[in-house]
Parts: C-alpha cells; sequence; structure tokens
C-alpha cells in the first residue's frame, strides 16, 4: 500500500465509533481486558469503543490488519506478547511491529496459570512432571496460536522440561479453555483474566503460576518456579498501538481516554480480583510502550531460536 497522506482531524474527534482490534477470540483474555477498557473508555470519548475480534495466525492477522488501516484515530488495536515474539516466529511478517505503528500506551500485566483438565491422574506439579515423563507426546496442550501467549508458555514449558508435548492450535484461548473444560485436551496455560473463575469453581487443575514471585489474588496457588521449573517465568504484558501516521492528538485523546479507565476504580477493582496489575503511570506513554516493546523483541529471539518453531 503506498504512503497514506496525513489525515486531518475534525476538531471533534472522536465524532463516530472508535474500533479497538483485538486479536483473539471474543470471551477470551485479551478481549475481557479490551471489552472491559472499552467500555470505560466510551464514557469519555462520547463515543462507542467498538471491539472487533481479528482473529488467526497468533494475532499477526489482526497486527497486519491495523498496520494497513487507515490512519484516521479510528482504528487502534490491543496486542500483548505477540507483539514482540512474532518477528522471531515468523519468517514472512507483512508488518515491522517498531516502524509500523503509533504506540498509545502500555496497559496491564496479567500472570498465566498451567491447568490440566479436571480429571488428568496428575494432582500437582510434582505428579505433573512424572505423569509427563511416563507419557511423553501422547500429552496434548492447547494454545492459540505462533505468537500468543498460551504458545509462549507451552514453548518454555517445553523446553524446561525436555517433553516434547503434542500441542492443539485454537483461534484464542476462549475456545481452548472450552477444550480444556469438555476434557478434549490435557493442558493449557492461560491469564488469570480467564482462568480465575475455573480454577475457583475447581473445574480445572492448577499446577502452578507463572510469575516469579506469588500473586495476591491466589496466594495460596504455588509459583512453577518455587516448585523447581526454572525458565519458564512469563507475564502477559499489553499495548495500544494505531497505524503509523495516525494524528498525534488522536494518539493523545485515546490516550487521555485509555488513562482515564486504567485509573477508574471499578476498573482497578476487576482487574485486581483477577490477578492483574495496571502499569504505573510511566509506562502508560507512547514512549513507555516503544522502550519495552524493543526490549521485550530482543529479549525473546533468542529462546525462541533455540525452541526452533517457526511459520512461513
Ligand atoms: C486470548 O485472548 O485468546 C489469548 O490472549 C491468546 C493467547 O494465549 O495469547
Amino acid at each position: 500500500t503506498a504512503l497514506a497522506a496525513p489525515v486531518a482531524l475534525a476538531q471533534s474527534y472522536p465524532d463516530k465509533p472508535v474500533t479497538l482490534v483485538v486479536p483473539f477470540s471474543a470471551g477470551g483474555p485479551t478481549d475481557l481486558v479490551a471489552r472491559t477498557l472499552g467500555a470505560a473508555m466510551s464514557r469519555t470519548l462520547h463515543q462507542p469503543v467498538l471491539i472487533e475480534n481479528k482473529t488467526g495466525a497468533g494475532g499477526t492477522i489482526a497486527a497486519t490488519y491495523t498496520a494497513r488501516a487507515k490512519p484516521d484515530g479510528y482504528t487502534f488495536l490491543i496486542h500483548h506478547n505477540g507483539m514482540a515474539t512474532a518477528p522471531a516466529l515468523y519468517r514472512k511478517l507483512s508488518y515491522n511491529p517498531l516502524t509500523d505503528f503509533e504506540y498509545v500506551s502500555q496497559v496491564i500485566d496479567v500472570p498465566m496459570t498451567l491447568l490440566g483438565r479436571k480429571d488428568l491422574p496428575a494432582k500437582d506439579f510434582n505428579e505433573l512432571r512424572a505423569y509427563l515423563k511416563a507419557n511423553g507426546d501422547k500429552v496434548t496442550l492447547a494454545h492459540a496460536g505462533l505468537g500468543a501467549v498460551s504458545h509462549l508458555c507451552g514453548m518454555l514449558f517445553r523446553q524446561a522440561t525436555g517433553v516434547n508435548l503434542t500441542t492443539v492450535p485454537y483461534q484464542g484461548t476462549g475456545p481452548a479453555m472450552n477444550a480444556l473444560l469438555a476434557g478434549q485436551v490435557d493442558l493449557l496455560c492461560d491469564q488469570t483474566t480467564s482462568t480465575t473463575q475455573y480454577i475457583k469453581a475447581g473445574s480445572v487443575k492448577l499446577y502452578g503460576v507463572t510469575t516469579p514471585a506469588r500473586i495476591k489474588s491466589m496466594p495460596d496457588a504455588p509459583t512453577l518456579s518455587e516448585q523447581g521449573l526454572k525458565g519458564a517465568e512469563i507475564v502477559v504484558w499489553h499495548g495500544i498501538y494505531a497505524p503509523k501516521g495516525t494524528p498525534k492528538e488522536a494518539v493523545d485523546k485515546f490516550g487521555a481516554a485509555l488513562r482515564a479507565a486504567l485509573a477508574d476504580p471499578a476498573v482497578v477493582k476487576r482487574m485486581d480480583e483477577l490477578g492483574a496489575v495496571i502499569v504505573p503511570e510511566a509506562k502508560q506513554t507512547p514512549a513507555g510502550l516503544q522502550t519495552w516493546l524493543v526490549q521485550e523483541t530482543a529479549r525473546y529471539a533468542p529462546a525462541i531460536k533455540a525452541a526452533g518453531q517457526f511459520a512461513d
């Protein structure tokens, strides 16, 4: 596509609904964060924030779509670590995360949990390790595609345990969780924003959290690292992006609405209950996101290279 000419922004921006693109299925963790924030932001922007789930290829379809969208201030993207891992995972990526976007803000950090189907014989992490040794690639792990954090968590887990699990892809961890609840797959590593309710209800087995330290919302849940699994720590971070060339006024206004949403007591309480941590104000800026993305892109590349999992 030709480089778009700068778009003039109406004084009254936004004067129609703004789209927030979500790279994974409705009902999943990214969608939950987007809808929670979008609803709060609509009140500040006086226009609806419409959530558009553009699923597929581990989030890269949504990022491609946003990179090519008209930079008029009416299309934004929420994405997570996948923005940093995609360049190492995909040999042919049709966008450059470091040059094809305007950065709006970092958003929220979410821990992950390693879960098993309810009737999996292993009752704790130690037993799971023995079970994996005995069953190897007969054990299945659901994930949301190359570039999904559920896939990244699974990859780090496979590297740390040396067990070659069989992976089963979905369009998001919403459907992956449904498969786990139905007993169609054995394991899923997914974010607490989605998994807390199922863990509390006892409808899945919890083997550990992926954060370096235990989390406030589930203090009894051991971390994977305290149970001896080193090198599989992962925290899911989120950023909001706009197509390159989006007017600064639009980025600023959308960013200001986002910051208001992140300070909304109802949003803070809900995120707190789900184990998610709103990033400090210094990170709620374009520069905060950009610096972080550059750092994370460099950090993941060696582990991905070592795992040797690529897509064209
Ligand atoms: C989702 O919203 O489905 C997840 O964030 C996908 C993932 O595991 O990355």
